[in-house]
């Protein structure tokens, strides 16, 4: 059993209101639905970032030239960086950072299998601290700008204090010269963000409940899945998508030795998506010791994509 698993949750549990932490989505059955969630008609997030980066992909090919590194913290899929890459024919390296070796590794022989013109460099690294890489690029001499991409929005899963800590990382990562190319989702009407995180499939409701469902199975949890529902609600005051599972009744839910109690209608919160416009975003990344360079947009406005430099 994973002690560090049963301890985060336990703890989520016991405090009051409760919570789950969400690095605990992603098993192998999280990230297949979270897969399905970013092909789900309700959530526009992927699907307008994706047009976006094809549409800009040109102006972002010519950032990448052939004196820069392609730094990209989470070793994501590969959809959203082989738009650049196929953009960025010059390109010398193209470096996943991780603070799992696994994931990274895999994402490094997948681009390298694609592109094999392309060097990769995999880094070991917690994106929550502050990260060195001055070493690792001494055998790339000619390599003088780092380039960080992070797309998907994954930066509103940090609340703002994070978010401004991760940029500062960032920004330290970066050292003198180079910039980042970040997706951040935007404000907009309370009813299509609240629907992009409970779509008409159910698919996020899937993927928020299997955390419960991840309980029972690893840490000997007795969730009766059918007794808690998924609920997303836009809190205006914190500009910030808030899912939740709620109790549904009274209930005792036995984890291990423990027994958790729930009210009716008492929540477990379990994750949150922040929404920027472009002001407040650009105050942050000042913060952190940014400044915009230039962002773009859907038609819609319903997505940014900013490109920060040092
Ligand atoms: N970065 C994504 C977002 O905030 C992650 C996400 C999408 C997500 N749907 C979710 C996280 C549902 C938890 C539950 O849009």
């Amino acid at each position: 059993m994973d002690k560090i698993f049963l301890h985060d949750v336990l703890a989520g549990l016991n405090a009051s209101p409760k919570t789950l932490p969400c690095k605990y989505f992603y098993d192998r059955r999280g990230s297949e639905l979270f897969e399905k969630i970013c092909a789900c008609d309700d959530y526009y997030v992927t699907r307008t970032e994706m047009a976006l980066l094809q549409e800009i992909a040109p102006q972002l090919g010519a950032l990448l030239d052939a004196n820069t590194a392609l730094i990209e913290p989470g070793a994501g899929g590969l959809k959203k960086v082989s738009i650049l890459l196929q953009a960025a024919k010059q390109l010398p390296l193209y470096a996943p950072l991780d603070i799992s070796g696994d994931f990274l590794h895999e994402a490094a022989a997948n681009i390298a299998r694609h592109f094999p013109n392309l060097q990769t460099q995999a880094i070991v690294g917690d994106f929550t601290k502050q990260i060195d890489i001055d070493a690792l690029l001494l055998a790339y001499p000619h390599i003088t700008h780092r380039l960080i991409f992070f797309p998907g929005s994954t930066f509103g899963n940090f609340d703002p204090i994070q978010g401004q800590e991760f940029l500062q990382n960032m920004r330290h990562l970066i050292g003198n010269k180079g910039g980042m190319i970040i997706g951040v989702d935007a404000v907009k009407p309370v009813h299509i963000l609240e629907r992009a995180y409970d779509d008409s499939e159910g698919v996020t409701a899937a993927f928020n409940k299997n955390l419960l469902k991840r309980i029972n199975d690893e840490l000997g949890g007795d969730f009766n899945l059918s007794n808690f529902k998924h609920r997303a609600v836009f809190n205006q005051q914190h500009s910030r998508i808030e899912m939740h599972l709620d109790s549904m009744q009274a209930q005792n839910v036995p984890i291990g030795e423990q027994t958790i109690a729930f009210d009716a209608g008492e929540s477990i919160h379990t994750e949150n998506s922040y929404k920027y416009d472009v002001p407040h975003f650009t105050n942050i990344a000042g913060q952190a010791g940014f400044t915009i360079k230039q962002y773009w947009q859907d038609s819609k406005q319903y997505f940014t994509i900013f490109h920060l430099m040092v």
